[in-house]
């Protein structure tokens, strides 16, 4: 027999809570001649037997029921339910604790946040410690905070060596230049990179051009490219960004945003980038889109991920409308736009192979290009040319 504290240290249990135990009657003491309360073998393991149902999850009162009766299957099953719901909980709380210390990938984690709250995502990168434009490229491009140091790294080796950032051809270029129906006095080419589209410009117009981009570097190269042609004088580099663009309203006539308004995404790039153009300016802008109602497997998948608000032809023209412009031309860019790309990037792929094959930025940038490769087609890049009211 056993007194109460005994009991209490057999079973791991206070004192109280067996007291409350008696109380339920799941428990029955004897009282001794000498007053206090005795408790059996028997005690002991019922107690040890709740404990048990106790652990499945069952509460005490649920316990005390089903000492006298049949359990419940249903009640049980629920109760799994349940559990397992917290368990799978627990796990992703886990997952992304352990990410967030750097011990597994962050990108599913940035990806989920950015569909629900991108804005808020933005914000709280920059109290990390994050610029705006490293922001704004760990969104895009490293897709994990604790990596993206490197990979911004490698990102820029791999592309330093190559002239165009993003697809595009001569002949695109022209052909929507050849749609805007003024000649252009003064230009924003925004998101210029190393600027293929801010040459052209210069060469096929008298216009005086504001290059805008917030790579420094790009706009680096771009200004010694356009020294070297002789174009230098009417074009002006602006490393800003692209959203926060401090320039005069309303004095612009030709806005130019050749694979870029993805970054700010369509309808925003549209709201945001209007107070620059005088009336009757235009904006030309290139997007990629499905070109079918069924992409494969692989390809949707791949520009979930990298591009999710990717969409179709009637979707931008709606986007184009509710902002207020008026489509000029819209068509379809030249295989040859991706050529420009594609070639010389795989080129510099195959160059760095040996020293930064394994690394994330090199892998990406090889995933994208064997999905132009091979889905080229499902997709493609618009080009749009639309004018303000
Ligand atoms: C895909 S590249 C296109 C470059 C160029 N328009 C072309 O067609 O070759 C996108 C460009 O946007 C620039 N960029 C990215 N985010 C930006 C931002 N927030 N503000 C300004 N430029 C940005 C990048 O540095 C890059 O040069």
């Amino acid at each position: 027999m056993y007194r109460i504290s005994q009991l209490a240290s057999r079973v791991g249990l206070s004192r109280s809570a067996l007291l409350y135990y008696e109380r339920l009657g799941l428990i029955q003491g004897q009282r001794g001649n000498n007053g206090y309360r005795y408790y059996s073998e028997r005690d002991v393991q019922h107690v040890l037997l709740i404990r048990q149902l106790q652990a499945g999850g069952l509460t005490l009162s649920e316990c005390q029921h089903y000492m006298h009766s049949q359990l419940d299957r249903a009640l049980l099953q629920q109760r799994l339910m349940q559990l397992e719901q917290e368990t799978a909980a627990k796990q992703q709380a886990h997952q992304l604790l352990s990410a967030l210390l750097g011990r597994s990938s962050l990108a599913y984690w940035h990806h989920a946040l950015d569909q629900v709250a991108p804005d808020a995502h933005l914000d709280w990168l920059q109290t990390q410690g994050f610029s705006r434009k490293d922001a704004i490229q760990l969104k895009w491009l490293s897709k994990d905070m604790n990596t993206h140091d490197q990979y911004m790294h490698d990102f820029m080796q791999i592309f330093s060596g190559v002239s165009q950032w993003g697809p595009g051809s001569r002949e695109d270029t022209l052909a929507a230049l050849a749609n805007v129906p003024f000649s252009p006095q003064q230009v924003v080419d925004i998101g210029c990179g190393q600027g293929h589209s801010t040459l052209l410009l210069a060469q096929n117009t008298q216009a005086q051009i504001i290059a805008n981009d917030n790579d420094e570097s790009a706009l680096q190269r771009l200004m010694q490219t356009a020294e070297q042609m002789g174009l230098n004088e009417r074009i002006k580099p602006h490393c800003a960004d692209m959203q926060q663009l401090d320039l005069a309203k309303g004095q612009f006539d030709l806005l130019w945003a050749e694979g870029c308004a993805y970054i700010v995404g369509v309808a925003q790039a549209l709201r945001c980038w209007s107070p620059l153009l005088r009336p009757e300016g235009v904006l030309v802008f290139s997007d990629l889109i499905w070109l079918t109602e069924q992409p494969s497997d692989e390809a949707a998948v791949f520009w979930q991920q990298e591009y999710p608000a990717m969409t179709h032809l009637g979707q931008r023209l709606e986007d184009i409308a509710n902002s207020g412009f008026k489509l000029l031309h819209t068509f379809t860019m030249t295989e040859q736009a991706w050529f420009n790309y594609s070639q010389p990037l795989q080129q510099r792929l195959h160059e760095l192979e040996s020293e930064l094959g394994e690394s994330q930025a090199w892998q990406d940038i090889q995933t994208e290009l064997s999905i132009y490769q091979h889905f080229l087609g499902e997709f493609g890049y618009q080009m749009f040319v639309v004018q303000k009211p």
